[in-house]
């Protein structure tokens, strides 16, 4: 957590460490970054170990929430996994480079594939509050960038192409899951911006225009920091209430819990199928 902490090799091997020594279960392919109303999937896992982010070395925690964070370990459904509850936000202004981390530890225990999730305002008339949405590409709009400053050719190139951030074959297969447990999948970009403050109307405004099809404040530096290192990326937005100006009242973060919460029911069924078909 202190401010000179860049998510260098050294820092993030020394995490892997710990944890791959604190740790006797099978090492999990898998890891989901649990979004703001999705904490209580935690609860399903068994054999779960649990470690607090500020017992993890060099690990950065959370500035601005009720709790600091904690790495969670275990099987959901009999499938190793790793729950990552709690994100280091742009918006905190720590150094971006910190955005990269957890990120980096996942590829460093042998994380294959990562799950992003988040909450996100809807920029689509159709998909509204409580809908979720299958996160196919993103406009990184956040001001920052976790690979930014000297390149280690150890995490992945100086140059990455994004073509494939958002892996194909793991939006085909979420789709299939969604499809059979009969759950309405939204597709969209999702829109990164750093905030804190929500967007205006105008800016709301400017990112349908421009392909929006969710705008949130996260997301965006752990898939560049994994698709940076070769993870496979997937994501889904659950969308907890229209960007600004597409209703006429106001947003508020009581409503934004409302509608995670509706929205994490069937979030949480759809990444347990997909996470044991993966996994
Ligand atoms: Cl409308 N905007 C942003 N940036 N983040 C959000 C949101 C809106 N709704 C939930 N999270």
């Amino acid at each position: 957590t202190d401010a000179t902490l860049n998510a260098t090799y050294e820092e993030v091997m020394d995490c892997a460490a710990f944890i791959k020594a604190n740790y006797a279960g099978e090492m999990p392919k898998v890891a989901l970054v649990l979004g703001s109303g999705l904490n209580q999937m935690a609860d399903e896992l068994t054999d779960a170990v649990r470690f607090p982010y500020h017992g993890l070395p060099n690990f950065p925690t959370p500035t601005v929430e009720g709790h600091s964070g904690v790495l969670h370990l275990g099987k959901l459904g009999g499938t190793p996994v790793a729950f990552l509850q709690g994100r280091v936000h742009g918006y905190e202004g720590q150094s971006e480079q910190k955005l990269a981390f957890a990120t980096r530890v996942m590829w460093a225990i042998g994380i294959e594939t990562l799950i992003l999730t988040n909450a996100a305002g809807s920029l689509n008339p159709e998909a509204g509050p409580g809908n979720l949405m299958l996160i196919t590409d993103h406009i990184n709009n956040m001001g920052l960038n976790p690979l930014v400053g000297p390149n280690d050719d150890r995490f992945g190139p100086r140059f990455k192409d994004m073509t494939y951030c958002w892996d194909p074959k793991h939006n085909d297969t979420l789709r299939a899951c969604a499809k059979g447990l009969d759950i309405n999948l939204f597709e969209g970009v999702y829109v990164g911006m750093r905030g804190p403050n929500f967007e205006t109307p105008a800016e709301i405004k400017m990112w349908q225009t421009l392909g929006g099809g969710a705008v949130g404040m996260s997301t965006i530096p752990e898939a560049l920091a994994g698709h940076h290192c070769g993870l496979r990326i997937c994501g889904i937005s659950t969308m907890t209430n229209y960007g600004a100006g597409i209703m006429p009242e106001e947003l508020n973060h009581e409503e934004v819990m409302e509608f995670g919460a509706i929205a994490a029911v069937n979030l949480a069924k759809l990444l347990t199928a997909f996470i044991n078909k993966v996994g």
